[in-house]
């Protein structure tokens, strides 16, 4: 062990876990559910919804809230942090200790009402106990054109856990190695041929294309993002089994991509259209090998039938 890692606090933590033969949360093994439980809630404020969930009963939450920009009625707030931190206090309640919160947002709106990321991020650092793992930049090569500053190419993604013993799945996100770089990095010897045969970390830099006007996901949603973007957070920060929220569910991608990866999930917004969107983007997007999907009319009912099917 280098002089390096033994002053890192989460490698010490890691040895101390090793040597005392504790698996953490990044590293155990889970299945595959038999079955994945969905419950979605059109026309319901995001407040209302938080209060019903109990503690420490949620993985991850996906959130990209309304940016008080103005481009709906939804977008619009004058008491923007104070209302957030209402939610994001919720979601540290419901966060399991392995869980974490992924929060859209970014930093070009300083002058819109205090909406933005950095206000937000501020807000957290000081009065929550969130601890932020990685600020990820999501990156897009499509966009607005600009002349008087350098054109938007990007967008962030804070990462937030609930505790230090966060789940993190690296190797459900590694990205292959192109033969050609894959037959070197094999032949170097200072290099680990496991590792190098699992693919390259994807670093906290995404390159993912924005939804373009005719993409085939599109649904109508104003600020609908990709499913491979959600893809990536729902593989790398929960496990099959688990529950996913998102409560500013738009169109409901997370809510697809959960489904399609064998997370159960609980999406609501206060617009009254998510149904019509998440049906049109499920079968768009046609989950297929995955496990049978079954509805519950409310989270109470989802969590019911979890505790059955663990009984069970
Ligand atoms: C930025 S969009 C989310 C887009 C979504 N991530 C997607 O990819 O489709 C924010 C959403 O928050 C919803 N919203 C705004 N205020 C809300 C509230 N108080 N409670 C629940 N949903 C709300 C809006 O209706 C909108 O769909």
């Amino acid at each position: 062990m280098s002089n390096r890692s033994h002053r890192n606090p989460a490698h010490r933590m890691l040895n101390r876990m090793r040597r005392e033969g504790l698996k953490h949360s990044s590293e155990r093994a889970s299945t595959m559910p038999a079955t994945t439980y969905h419950c979605v809630l059109a026309s319901t404020d995001c407040l209302k919804l938080l209060g019903r969930l109990p503690d420490r009963s949620v993985q991850l939450v996906v959130c990209d809230p309304p940016y008080n920009l103005d481009i709906a009625a939804w977008d619009r707030r004058t008491d923007y942090v104070e209302w957030a931190l209402a939610w994001l206090g919720q979601c540290q309640r419901v966060l399991a200790p392995s869980g974490n919160l992924v929060l859209f947002g970014g930093l070009q709106y300083q002058g819109a009402g205090g909406g933005d990321l950095q206000e937000l991020m501020y807000a957290i650092r000081h009065q929550l106990e969130l601890r932020l793992v990685n600020l990820i930049i999501w990156h897009y090569r499509n966009g607005m054109s600009a002349h008087r500053f350098f054109a938007n190419r990007h967008e962030e993604i804070a990462w937030y856990a609930r505790t230090r013993r966060y789940t993190f799945n690296l190797d459900a996100v590694r990205i292959p190695y192109s033969t050609e770089v894959e037959r070197a990095y094999l032949r170097d010897p200072r290099l680990n041929a496991e590792t190098v045969k699992k693919g390259k970390n994807p670093t906290n830099v995404w390159e993912i294309p924005r939804l373009g006007g005719n993409a085939l996901e599109r649904v109508g949603h104003p600020t609908q993002k990709p499913a491979a973007l959600i893809e990536r957070l729902v593989r790398a920060l929960s496990n099959p089994g688990d529950v996913v929220l998102d409560f500013f569910a738009g169109s409901g991608v997370t809510a697809v991509v959960a489904e399609r990866c064998g997370r159960h999930s609980i999406a609501a917004d206060r617009d009254a259209a998510l149904p019509d969107y998440l049906e049109q983007l499920r079968a768009r997007l046609a989950p297929e090998d995955v496990a049978p999907r079954e509805p519950c009319e409310s989270p109470e009912a989802l969590f019911a039938r979890l505790q059955s099917a663990a009984r069970a």
